[in-house]
């Protein structure tokens, strides 16, 4: 057997080759490592100091020795400000007090992306003199963070370098949205929000909202004071479903359902997206805060005004136009109605918006209505109305009658019957509301002595059920018309107002021993000749 020869001592030299060796391979491992960690933040951050944080991680050997001096153009107020820019959530609400620095966020927040040539934003406000303010702003500072920048004031658009576009313009009219369709934005903001009487253009707009471009997110911001004519559904959408500041799963705000992919796709039933609300305090923002003089300002305001600009308070609405109404006095547990009350019903019909159906009972000892059901549904035609109509009130015994807007008598379906003509048609029957001159005042007025409240009894003249969730978060939140303090302001979302309107105008009563009247009862036909059969 063959010894084996003794390895050879190394030389000083060889030594000192080898430990440099391993010294180089645990240099390389602690730089793939030190990339790794860059890969990581990056994919887990938003943050345009990727680098810059990076770089913090980096062992000191590999660590950028000298940062390039720069000049902060915009740095976000710690707070609200920060969770704003940071909210990964697809819709998010920034609203509340005056001043909190909402708007200046809505028109920085696109401006991180504008290196991308398929970035593609909205910036809306209601009217153009509006607009004005945010295109002011934006002058400030979008030249500066992107030399090169170029506002076209005929388009209404801003260019980037990159190819990137912000259009900033005005939707007066709910209806022109209509001008977006066939467009695609990846980023869109709605300056003041509860300017919008309601959710159409925000609903509609959201269809808007896509890119091919996966390294691109896609997302939908709104900034607002509280109060204005859409105060009540930015409030069912953003601040009713969760507490402020916590991401909830969007839901319709009609029904409280959380909003699911349709059967049939591949994510059926799985939510669809999710949405926050971020409150905005004037202190919030020191750059106005630390003045003074703005809050003392504030301070000044009526209480209405004063607790929802500086505040920032959603539960007060200011022109509300039924400021009396009280849970405590007009909403009531669910009871079950007696057979010998009078029952009725009465509606608002749509198509594309809403259809308001309430149903109502009179309490004959004492003369209270009490709203038992209600129904609001959209995209019903007359017909399938009809149909869960009738399906509602299977259990309901009697019901005495059924007003209905009087302009369903016009208003024709494609079949050729009027509107009304078509659900009468299935058994759903009714007669038309009264709207004729001074009917909407009237009705108005009748709902404040509805209202009221008697002092000894502490009953009140109305009653809603609880479950009745969409009149009871609109009727407090109906805002008064601004160029007519008689009325309330028709574009906001009042189609349960009306058919509550109509219900309390037929002057109901409760059925009593006078109301018999041999008569009128439906005789039925007898022979006279039973032999004989006539
Ligand atoms: N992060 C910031 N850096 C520098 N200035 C800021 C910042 N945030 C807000 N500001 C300043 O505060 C001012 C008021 O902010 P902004 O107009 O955004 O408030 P707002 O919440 O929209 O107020 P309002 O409720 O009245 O619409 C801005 O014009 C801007 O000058
Ligand atoms: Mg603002």
């Amino acid at each position: 057997m063959k010894a084996t020869s003794k390895p050879k001592p190394l030389t000083k030299e060889e030594k000192e080759l080898v430990k440099a060796k391993k010294q180089q391979r645990s240099a390389r491992v602690r730089l793939n490592i030190a990339q790794r960690k860059i890969a990581k933040i990056a994919r887990s951050t938003e943050d345009n100091d990727i680098a810059e944080k990076a770089a913090e991680s980096l062992p000191e050997t590999y660590a950028v020795q000298e940062k390039p001096s720069q000049t902060v153009l915009f740095e976000p107020n710690p707070g609200p400000q920060t969770n704003f820019l940071a909210a990964p959530e697809r819709e998010v609400l920034y609203g509340g007090a005056a001043g909190g620095g909402k708007t200046y966020s809505l028109i920085v927040d696109p401006l991180r992306y504008c290196n991308n040539s398929n970035m593609n934003a909205l910036i809306l406000r209601r009217t153009n003199d509006e607009l004005r303010e945010i295109i002011h702003k934006s002058q400030e500072i979008y030249p500066q963070a992107y030399p090169g920048a170029k506002w076209m004031e005929k388009k209404s658009q801003w260019t980037f370098p990159s190819g990137a576009r912000i259009w900033m313009t005005y939707l007066e009219q709910e209806k022109d949205v209509l001008r977006y369709q066939g467009q695609a934005f990846t980023y869109i903001g709605f300056d003041e929000l509860t300017q919008y009487p309601t959710p159409y253009a925000w609903d509609y707009l959201r269809s808007r909202l896509r890119t091919a471009d996966p390294s691109l997110p896609v997302y939908m911001r709104g900034t607002t004071n509280p109060g204005g004519p859409g105060h009540g559904w930015v409030k069912k959408m953003f601040i009713d479903p969760a507490p402020a500041n916590k991401a909830f799963w969007a839901t319709d705000i009609t029904t409280g359902e959380t909003l699911r992919y349709p059967k049939h796709h591949s994510k059926a039933d799985q939510p669809l997206f999710k949405r926050r609300f971020i409150p905005a305090k004037l202190a919030d923002n020191p750059f106005l805060y630390n003045q003074g003089d703005y809050e003392a300002m504030l301070l000044s305001l009526p209480e209405t005004q004063r607790r929802q600009l500086l505040e920032g308070s959603w539960d007060v609405a200011e022109g509300a136009a039924f400021s009396e109404f009280d849970r405590k006095y007009h909403v009531t547990d669910v009871f079950t109605i007696p057979d010998n009350w009078r029952k009725f019903r009465a509606c608002d019909y749509g198509y594309s918006s809403y259809s308001a159906v309430l149903w109502f009972a009179v309490d004959p000892a004492t003369e209270q209505l009490v709203v038992y059901r209600e129904m609001y549904v959209s995209k019903y035609t007359a017909k399938d109305l009809a149909f869960a109509i009738l399906d509602a009130e299977r259990s309901d015994g009697q019901i005495s009658y059924g007003v209905l807007d009087s302009s369903c008598w016009h208003k024709r379906g494609d079949t050729g019957p009027s509107l009304a003509e078509q659900m009468i048609s299935v058994g759903c029957r009714w007669r038309p509301a009264d709207r004729s001159k001074g009917s909407r005042v009237a009705g108005k007025n009748e709902l404040h002595r509805r209202l009221q409240v008697d002092e000894i009894s502490e009953n009140a003249g109305l009653v809603i059920f609880n479950n009745c969730v969409n009149l009871i978060a609109q009727l407090p939140v109906l805002p008064l018309d601004k160029s007519n303090s008689e009325d309330v302001d028709t574009k906001a979302e009042d189609h349960l107002y009306d058919a509550l309107r109509y219900g309390i105008m037929t002057r109901p009563r409760s059925k009593s021993i006078f109301d018999y009247d041999p008569a009128a009862m439906p005789r039925k036909w007898t022979p006279a000749d039973r032999v004989f059969g006539y």
